[in-house]
C-alpha cells in the first residue's frame, strides 16, 4: 500500500516536473524570440526607417557569372580523389561567384549617394552562430555613433550555417537580428573557412552597389578588438585625399607560400595552385583600407578566380592592381606579446596604443572597451609594446 502510494506520488511529481519543464522551455523560447528586441533600447537611433529585403537581380549581371553548376570535370584532375573533402568541394564550386542574398541592409550608408558621409564602415565577417560576438560588438567597438564628426557604421557578413540541422534556427536568428539592427548581410552559401573568399568578394560587390562612398573600411573577424578611437585618429591623419588614395594596412605577411601538409587548416594542394609563393598580404583578422583601394580590389576580383584563403586572395587582387599592402605596428592579428610575464597581457594600457588585436572573447571586449575610455586610467610611461615581435 505504502509502496503503491509512493508510486502514485512519484507519478504526480513526474507530471508536475514535466509540465514545469515544458513551461520552462516555452519561456526560454519566448525569451529567445524577444531577446534581441529587448536590447533595442541600447541601440543608437538608425536614421533610415524604410527597410525591405529586396531581390538582387543585378548579381547575374556581374561579368562571367551565370547560375552555378557543379564543375564535375575537376574530378578527373590527378590526385583529386585523395584530397580532403573541403578541398574537393572548393574545386567543384570554385567558379561560382554569384549567390542569392538572403538578408540585406541597402540603406546602411544612407544609400549610395549619401554614403560618402560614412567615415568608417566596419565590415565584420561573422558566422551565423556567433550571436554573442555580434551582440557585444554592437555595444563596444562597433557601436554606431559619431566620433567628433566621423560617422561609424557596422555591417556583419554571413553565409548559412554549415550544419544543416542548425541552419533553420540560424536563419531565424539572423532574420531577427536583421529586423532589429539592420546590420546583417547574408548570402546563400555555406559559411565555411574555404568560402571566406566568396564572402569577401560578395562584400566588395555589395559595397560597390550600396555604399561606394564610405571613406574607409575596416574588414575583419568578429573576435578582434578594435580601438575605434585610434583607428579614426589614424585615418584622419591622411587628410582630405585619404579616402581616394591607396591605403591597405594590417599585419603584413611576406615571403610565404602555400602549406602543402594535408592536415593543416591552411593546406592548399597543387590542384588549387601550382605556385609556391603568395604575394605580400595582410592577415585577414583585421585590415583597414580606403574606398579607393576597396574599389581597386573589386575591379580585379571580378576577373580573378577564387582562392581558398581570403587574405591571400586580397593580396593577389592588390598585386594585379599594382598596389602593395602595408604594415601597421598597431594591428596585431596574432595577439599581443608583452615584454615581461610580470605584466598583464590584458592591461588596458597596451590596448590604448593599438589599433586592433586578435583575439578576444566577448566579455573581454566589454571590459577593454570601458577601460580604454577611462579618464583615470593611469598608464605611466609607455611600455614599448611595439618593439616586441
Ligand atoms: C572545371 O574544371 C576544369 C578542370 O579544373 C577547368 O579546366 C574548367 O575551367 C572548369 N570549368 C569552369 C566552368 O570553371
Ligand atoms: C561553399 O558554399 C557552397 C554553397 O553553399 C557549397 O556548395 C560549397 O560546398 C562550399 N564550399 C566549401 C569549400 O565549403
Ligand atoms: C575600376 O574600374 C572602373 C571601370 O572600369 C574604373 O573607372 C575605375 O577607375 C577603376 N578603379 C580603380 C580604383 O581601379
Amino acid at each position: 500500500m505504502r509502496i503503491k502510494m509512493r508510486k502514485h506520488l512519484m507519478k504526480v511529481e513526474g507530471l508536475i516536473l514535466l509540465s514545469v519543464g515544458v513551461l520552462g522551455i516555452f519561456f526560454i523560447l519566448l525569451g529567445y524570440e524577444n531577446g534581441p528586441q529587448l536590447e533595442k533600447k541600447h541601440l543608437k537611433i538608425i536614421d533610415f526607417p524604410t527597410y525591405s529585403i529586396p531581390n538582387l537581380p543585378h548579381l547575374s549581371s556581374i561579368q562571367g557569372i551565370s547560375k552555378c553548376q557543379v564543375n564535375t570535370s575537376v574530378e578527373s584532375m590527378i590526385g583529386f580523389s585523395s584530397l580532403p573533402e573541403h578541398i574537393k568541394d572548393f574545386l567543384r564550386y570554385r567558379h561560382c561567384k554569384a549567390f542569392p542574398q538572403i538578408l540585406n541592409s541597402p540603406m546602411k550608408c544612407g544609400g549610395p549617394a549619401e554614403s560618402h558621409k560614412v567615415f568608417l564602415l566596419l565590415a565584420v565577417k561573422s558566422s551565423p552562430g556567433n550571436y554573442e560576438r555580434r551582440a557585444i560588438l554592437r555595444q563596444t567597438w562597433g557601436i554606431e555613433q559619431t566620433y567628433s564628426g566621423a560617422h561609424v557604421k557596422i555591417i556583419f557578413l554571413s553565409g548559412t550555417a554549415s550544419n544543416n540541422k542548425a541552419d533553420k534556427r540560424m536563419k531565424k536568428l539572423l532574420e531577427i537580428e536583421s529586423q532589429t539592427y539592420r546590420d546583417i548581410l547574408q548570402w546563400d552559401f555555406k559559411d565555411t573557412f574555404f568560402n571566406l573568399t566568396l564572402k569577401q568578394f560578395l562584400f566588395h560587390h555589395w559595397l560597390e552597389e550600396n555604399c561606394p562612398g564610405a571613406q574607409f573600411i575596416f574588414n575583419g573577424d568578429d573576435d578582434v578588438f578594435v580601438n575605434t578611437f585610434n583607428a579614426i585618429t589614424y585615418l584622419r591623419g591622411f587628410g582630405q585625399n585619404g579616402p581616394d588614395s591607396h591605403l591597405f594596412v594590417g599585419q603584413l605577411i611576406a615571403n610565404v607560400g602555400p602549406i602543402r601538409e594535408s592536415n593543416s587548416k591552411y593546406y592548399v594542394p597543387e590542384q588549387v595552385t601550382t605556385s609556391n609563393s603568395y604575394p605580400m598580404y595582410c592577415g585577414g583578422g583585421g585590415i583597414l583600407m580606403s574606398r579607393f583601394t576597396a574599389r581597386a580590389i573589386y575591379n580585379q576580383s571580378i576577373h580573378i578566380e577564387l582562392f581558398p584563403i581570403d587574405d591571400v586572395y586580397l593580396g593577389i587582387c592588390l598585386k594585379r592592381a599594382g598596389l602593395v599592402p602595408a604594415s601597421h605596428m598597431g594591428m596585431r592579428t596574432v595577439g599581443v606579446r608583452v615584454p615581461s610575464d610580470k605584466l598583464d597581457a590584458f592591461d588596458p594600457c597596451y590596448y590604448r596604443e593599438l589599433l586592433m588585436v586578435h583575439r578576444f572573447v566577448p566579455y573581454e571586449m566589454l571590459i577593454m572597451w570601458k577601460a580604454i575610455q577611462d579618464p583615470h586610467l593611469n598608464c605611466g610611461q609607455r611600455r614599448g609594446i611595439y618593439m616586441v615581435k
